[in-house]
């Protein structure tokens, strides 16, 4: 078989080196990579390293090898083009339709999907010239995944970082195992609560639970790989931030709620991928609560926390919304589920069980979705990104 053609447009960024790690990826898992870089991402790396971790030419500009007419035929036969680092200019030319270079020119030509990983300063980024472009981008079917917050290239911190190139790696792998050139939650918003809320009785303790956030982590990726903008809003987890992702980070059922609210106001879909927890301390001990000798413990009241789903679901900030909340039951699984359904009000509603090492913590998972219109999809044990596949295929249905 044919290994798979991935494009690699490098554009002119502190952050091309990261390119050459990318590079190594997905040359190491098997794919036939050609590197198109742009004349400015030649003073960062040169061509001589493209050039021998690829095993294939590198040019910059259409006039070489014309008899070959590579401004066409590298993006007609191309399978993945992925940029890496994509600056504000490279994304300005590809949303205007520039083609000045032979990397512009690909991407006229190419009619596969298209993965920008954009790093630049954080100004640049939140320019509303960027905005548009990457709206542009987005709303025709590019994957545009978000930058990550961290050290820029000088002293500076903020939004604009390229994200781990093993992250790119991994959203390139999976926009190419679908090998749709138009992703259908493209131009979409969609937000996903995931992990467990933390309520602290005082500044040393909490009441918590056991979830690991692999679900909601599982739904937040999948999601940008099928072109989606993505906010996560996590609460306790310790996995590592997804790349591509708006990441708000959370502690209590409260801070949850605000944050979900927030960014629900303008999204198509949003799924309750949360552990939220029901109750919280009715008093929270500003200094540690200590045993007293001869003393048996003070019970702890506790007062119902909002319900985030049930709120959401009544009172819907934004028409055709779609909304998915789960539910982990132990017993009668599917009645309980669909009552919960109703209670709700949500549009689907994922159903696990769990018991003894089931759901909690483990990569893989088995559930049943429950639709509000009495549909019923089961999903066989399996990895959990799986899981996530089919609730977005479910959701991209219902959003038509
Ligand atoms: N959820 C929420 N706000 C809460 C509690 C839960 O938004 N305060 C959401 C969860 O994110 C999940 C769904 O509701 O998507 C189901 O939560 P679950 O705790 O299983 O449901 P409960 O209504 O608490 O039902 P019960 O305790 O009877 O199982």
């Amino acid at each position: 078989m044919d290994k798979p053609k991935v494009v690699l447009g490098v554009s002119g960024g502190i952050a091309a080196y990261k390119a050459c790690e990318l590079l190594r990826r997905l040359t190491e898992s098997g794919h036939d990579v050609r590197v198109v870089p742009t004349a400015s991402a030649l003073h960062f790396v040169g061509a001589a390293t493209w050039s021998a971790l690829s095993g294939n030419p590198v040019s910059t500009e259409v006039w070489d090898d014309v008899h070959e007419v590579p401004h066409v035929r590298i993006g007609q036969h191309a399978d993945l083009v992925v940029v890496a680092p994509a600056t504000a200019d490279t994304l300005a030319r590809a949303a205007h339709g520039l083609a000045d270079d032979l990397l512009t020119n690909t991407l006229l030509t190419a009619r596969c999907p298209v993965v920008f990983a954009p790093a630049m300063h954080t100004e640049m980024w939140e320019h509303p010239a960027t905005r548009e472009n990457v709206a542009t981008l987005r709303r025709r079917g590019a994957v545009v995944i978000e930058p990550a917050v961290g050290r820029l290239t000088g002293a500076d911190t903020g939004k604009g970082r390229l994200p781990d190139p093993g992250e790119i790696f991994e959203v390139c792998r999976r926009v190419l195992a679908r090998g749709v050139t138009r992703p259908d939650l493209a131009g979409r918003h969609v937000v996903v609560s995931a992990g467990g809320t933390r309520e602290p009785l005082d500044p040393v303790r909490f009441l918590g639970n056991r979830s690991s956030g692999k679900q909601g982590y599982a739904l937040a990726r999948t999601a940008a790989a099928r072109g989606a903008r993505v906010t996560l809003i996590a609460a306790d987890t310790a996995l590592p931030d997804p790349a591509g992702v708006d990441l708000v980070r959370v502690g209590t059922a409260v801070e949850l709620r605000e944050a979900v609210l927030g960014a629900a106001a303008d999204a198509d879909a949003v799924v309750m991928a949360a552990a939220v927890a029901d109750f919280r301390p009715a008093v929270y001990a500003t200094g540690k609560i200590k045993k007293k000798d001869g003393q048996e413990p003070e019970p702890v009241a506790l007062v119902r926390n909002p319900d985030i789903l049930a709120e959401l679901s009544g009172d819907r900030p934004r028409a055709g919304q779609v909304i998915v909340g789960f539910a982990a039951e132990t017993d009668d699984v599917l009645a309980n589920g669909r009552a919960k359904l109703k209670r709700k009000g949500c549009d689907l509603l994922v159903v696990n069980e769990v018991g003894e090492r089931k759901t909690f913590g483990a990569d893989e998972s088995e559930a049943v979705v429950l639709g509000a219109d009495g549909s019923e999809t089961p999903v066989a044990h399996g990895p959990k990104e799986v899981l996530a596949e089919t609730v977005w295929d479910l959701v991209a249905e219902r959003l038509g």
